[in-house]
């Protein structure tokens, strides 16, 4: 069965193909990504107005590069929730409008479950591993999931406050660096020493819960008095270590709590090559199985749609036409 993916909840035009959810025959990203940089951030309007353009053509090539024309089309999977009501509108739209000429079942996604998804596209066996716990981390959410099956989700951990990838950009933004700030950070810090200024560790006590504010508060705090003295990569290599740490040590702990023994990192901070190297060695030092999704299914993609639709579809969770957008939307 082909699913054809719509993602268009933030500033990435996306459109993929995914056979029987796990065969990727095409993943298409138009990246919005350096006309927002012209403003430091996401422009909601101009985001919408940007999707308006891509779609078409983001649909023709992710058919052409699939080798696939809309015939070939089984059913289309699009995210309707969360993010900007503007850009979700856009895919939400283009997906009814197929759907009906095609007379194909449409399935409306989380976003999340998207994310989610792009683990088990990564390594279909999960399915077969539940429970599982997902270090979800992007520019809106950070949260620790445990998925105990298809669909069945429960939130044990969240941010009070910004979102990794948040973090990273505000900080980026501090640091003097264009947007989008994560990858630039990641960059800056691959060459720089991540002991050479300390910043804050929120650990909120016992809880699986996270909060980067008061990091926000110190690298600010650090730019205005440092004023370029110390080596940027070092700067990058230090706050990037602030965010790692505690990302590392509180699914750690989840993981130790749960007696889960399979975790899996998701979202686009998930892409964060520092945030992968500490993964990997604390999962070897506690013997747990980790799954980490290429670069190209941690950012936003449609493939990871795509994935979630097929198996809402299998579980007959076909949406009717009348499916709307939402803002917010927690999972679980
Ligand atoms: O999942 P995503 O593409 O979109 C949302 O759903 O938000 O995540 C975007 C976030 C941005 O904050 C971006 O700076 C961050 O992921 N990001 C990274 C890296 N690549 C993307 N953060 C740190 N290191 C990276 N390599
Ligand atoms: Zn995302």
């Amino acid at each position: 069965m082909n699913v054809l993916g719509i993602e268009t909840s933030c500033d990435e035009t996306s459109a993929a193909v995914v056979s029987d959810g796990r065969t990727i025959l095409s993943n298409i990203v138009a990246s919005q990504a350096d006309l927002h940089a012209l403003y430091g951030g996401v422009v909601p309007e101009v985001a919408s107005r940007k999707h308006v353009e891509n779609m078409i053509p983001t649909l023709q090539e992710a058919l052409k590069t699939a080798h696939l024309s809309y015939q070939d089309i089984h059913a289309i999977a699009v995210t309707n929730r969360p993010g900007l009501l503007g850009a979700l509108l856009i895919g939400v739209s283009a997906a009814k409008a197929l759907a009906y000429v095609l007379k194909i079942p449409v399935i409306c996604v989380n976003h999340l479950e998207g994310h989610v998804y792009s683990n088990i596209l990564t390594e279909p066996s999960l399915t077969d591993a539940f429970p599982i716990l997902i270090l979800l981390v992007s520019g809106g959410h950070t949260q620790i999931i445990r998925m105990n099956g298809q669909g069945i989700y429960s939130i044990i951990g969240k941010t009070r406050d910004d979102a990794a990838g948040e973090a990273f950009d505000k900080g980026a933004r501090l640091m003097g660096l264009p947007y989008p700030g994560g990858p630039n950070v990641d960059r800056l810090a691959s060459s720089g020493n991540a002991k050479a200024v300390r910043f804050p560790r929120a650990n909120l006590g016992d809880t699986l819960d996270f909060s980067f504010s008061g990091l926000k508060t110190s690298i600010r705090t650090f730019t205005a008095k440092d004023q370029g003295a110390t080596r940027m990569e070092d700067v990058a290599a230090s706050f990037q270590a602030a965010i790692v740490d505690v990302l590392v040590e509180k699914l750690k702990t989840a993981a130790e709590r749960s007696g889960i023994t399979t975790i899996c990192i998701a979202g686009g901070v998930a892409a964060n090559t520092g945030l992968q190297k500490a993964m990997r060695i604390m999962a070897i030092n506690q013997g747990l199985r980790l799954v980490i999704p290429p670069i190209e299914l941690c950012t936003d993609n449609a493939a990871m749609i795509a994935a979630a639709g097929y198996y809402r579809l299998q579980n007959n969770l076909a949406d009717t036409l009348d499916f709307d957008t939402l803002a917010n939307s927690p999972l679980g």
